[in-house]
């Protein structure tokens, strides 16, 4: 978690943020002019009340009193209304600004390089694109505007009260300077407190988040216990940090409340005095002692806007880092025709991190139509090649191409359109079944999805399903088994008719009947189409036209199943290992 060094206010990172408040220029200045208006209001009521007082109540004119009580009583009420849609315009202004950063930074992660994601926590850019936005709303809900409303209303108040009695004003503003003094004892205090809960609730969030995810471990090894132990301890920290900033609210909020009735004491010693000596009215003495109040609401406020305000900024300043992170895949090819489905690659290197080589000059041809199957122990970097191709990460060495064009020259969404992959672990959507197979594309109809669920042997198990192709899979797809959710993945990319399969099959052994299912599926799919497929059970890709087998990210032997056997090497001895196993179990 950043460390919050942001200042209350940073011009740069402020401009920027108003350059989302653009659009909505219009309902900003109708919200600024409202705020203005309601610091003249805020004076004119304890001018009305003095001067009933002085001239009505003085003089005992209860018709005059009347009528400016119902004068009063109608600037109540337009200033009642007016708060409202001062409140309203500006939650309104904060929450459209909101909804433009929230799905410029979606937008923005989703275009970035899977290596980015690698590297970062996943709990950081929900944070980035949830909470720290949130800060942004309130800087135009509750920090900007209110600032500039209180500070505007403590300045008409402070004329005013010149205005009337320059004597009387200084002497009830003789405790301003300790108040100040309290601010800012108060806004140092508060900020610590803040940092150190924000950093207390990431830490939570953080904890919870790993440990549900982690479930299944922490119950299988027994450790409800510590894990709580230590969710305690988590929260022990948590509360104190809390407790420090409630400590210094209950102990500002008072300071500022003495302080207020030192300055009424003020007024009323000397405010007397100067009734008796004819110097001040008995109205302009309530009319001030209504603008004290007014005068000491706003500074309380005003220390605690301030901090919403410098969390906006930090907020933002966090938002826009991970605007300007540039990782986007370059995507500068220009074709989006002509694959067909031959597939080479020509002595290829890659590493994920600089010179750890993971593919070692890898050279392989996929003929157009063929099936290619990978073999090889775990880690050996079959998962590796196939990322390369539609362009998951990016190779350092070496050339990849289908149909002679280097990969880099097609458009990156044609390459992928015509590239499915399957991959190792199926991720499913919280969404019904059918959604999770057409991904929102509304061009395939449901018609297509039964075909395809019938071409790849699935169409059974669903109609099982209570609600069929409207079955609800929940969060990642738990409601299915390891083999439904393959199967799933597999109607997927037999709708989206691709050039080019590619099938990372997953590691977790499936029930026999399951297997069965997937087999046929994975032929009917293969069926005139380049397919690539790494395979953990050899069952699987015997009947392939060439099978590769992958030893630390080279290629040691390739041939047809025969082919290898015949060989007598490193498949012979993969395939009899697992011969031997089928017959233990
Ligand atoms: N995202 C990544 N960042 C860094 N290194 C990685 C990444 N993914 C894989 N590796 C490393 O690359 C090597 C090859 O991994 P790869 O996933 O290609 O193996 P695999 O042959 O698919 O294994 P398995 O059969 O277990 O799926 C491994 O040493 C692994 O640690
Ligand atoms: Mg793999």
């Amino acid at each position: 978690m950043a460390q919050i060094t942001g200042k209350a206010f940073d011009t740069k990172i402020f401009s920027r943020v108003m350059v989302y408040a653009k659009p909505y220029m219009g309902v900003l200045y109708q919200a600024l002019l409202l705020t203005v208006f309601l610091a003249v209001l805020g004076v004119l009521r304890p001018y009305l009340i003095g001067k009933a007082v002085d001239e009505y109540v003085v003089a005992g004119d209860s018709q005059g009193l009347l009528t400016l009580t119902l004068i009063i009583v109608g600037v109540l009420f337009l200033e009642a209304f007016m708060q409202f849609y001062q409140t309203y315009y500006s939650n309104w202004l904060g929450q459209s600004v909101t909804i433009d950063i929230r799905s410029q930074i979606f937008s923005h992660i989703t275009s970035f390089k899977l290596k980015y994601f690698d590297k970062t926590a996943i709990g950081t850019l929900v944070t980035r694109c949830i909470s720290d936005i949130e800060t942004i709303a309130q800087i135009f809900s509750q920090g900007l505007l209110s600032i500039m409303g209180e500070l505007l209303k403590l300045t008409a108040v402070i004329i005013f009260m010149f205005w009337v009695s320059w004597k009387l004003t200084l002497y009830s503003l003789a405790p301003i300077p300790f108040l100040i003094i309290a601010m800012i004892v108060f806004k140092n205090a508060i900020k610590k407190a803040f940092q150190e809960v924000r950093t207390q609730v990431s830490k939570l969030n953080a904890f919870v988040q790993e440990h549900i995810t982690g479930m299944s471990i922490v119950q299988i090894f027994n450790r409800e216990g510590r894990e709580k132990a230590k969710f305690i301890a988590i929260n022990d920290e948590h509360k104190k940090a809390h407790i420090k900033s409630v400590w210094a609210y209950s102990i500002f909020f008072p300071v500022v409340e003495i302080l207020s009735a030192i300055s009424l004491a003020f007024l009323v010693w000397w405010g007397i005095g100067g009734v008796l000596k004819n110097e001040v009215t008995q109205g302009d003495l309530v009319m001030f002692i209504l603008l004290i109040y007014m005068l000491f609401r706003p500074i309380r406020q005003l220390a605690d806007r301030f901090n919403v305000l410098q969390m906006g900024m930090v907020g933002s300043e966090r938002v826009f880092k991970v605007l300007d992170t540039q990782e986007q895949i370059q995507d500068g090819g220009t074709l989006e025709s002509g694959i067909k489905g031959n597939i080479k690659f020509e002595n290829v290197w890659f590493a994920y991190n600089e010179e750890e080589w993971v593919l070692k000059d890898v050279s392989f041809e996929a003929k157009e139509g063929e099936t290619i199957a990978f073999v090889g122990a775990t880690g050996a970097g079959k998962s590796s090649i196939v990322n390369l191709v539609n362009r998951f990460y990016e190779f350092q060495k070496g050339e990849i191409r289908i149909d002679q064009t280097p990969i880099r020259d097609y458009r990156l969404d044609y390459l992928r359109k015509e590239i499915a992959v399957v991959l190792q672990d199926v991720f499913l959507f919280s969404a019904s079944i059918s959604e999770n197979i057409t991904l929102q594309n509304s061009r395939i109809s449901q018609e297509e999805i039964a075909l395809a669920a019938k071409a790849v042997g699935a169409d059974k198990f669903i109609e099982k399903l209570p609600g069929g192709y409207d079955y609800d899979v929940k969060e990642r797809g738990g409601m299915l088994s390891v083999g439904q959710r393959q199967l799933i993945s597999f109607i997927r990319a037999y709708v989206y008719n691709p050039k080019v399969l590619i099938l990372d099959e997953a590691t977790s052994s499936v029930d026999t009947e399951s297997e069965q299912l997937i087999q046929g599926a994975i032929e009917t799919l293969t069926e005139n189409r380049t397919s690539i497929i790494i395979a953990h059970r050899l069952s699987t890709i015997q009947k392939a036209d060439k099978i590769i087998v992958i030893e630390k990210g080279g290629i040691v032997e390739q041939g047809n199943h025969q082919e290898l056997l015949a060989k007598n090497g490193h498949y012979k001895r993969l395939f009899d290992l697992q011969f031997k196993e089928s017959e233990l179990s």
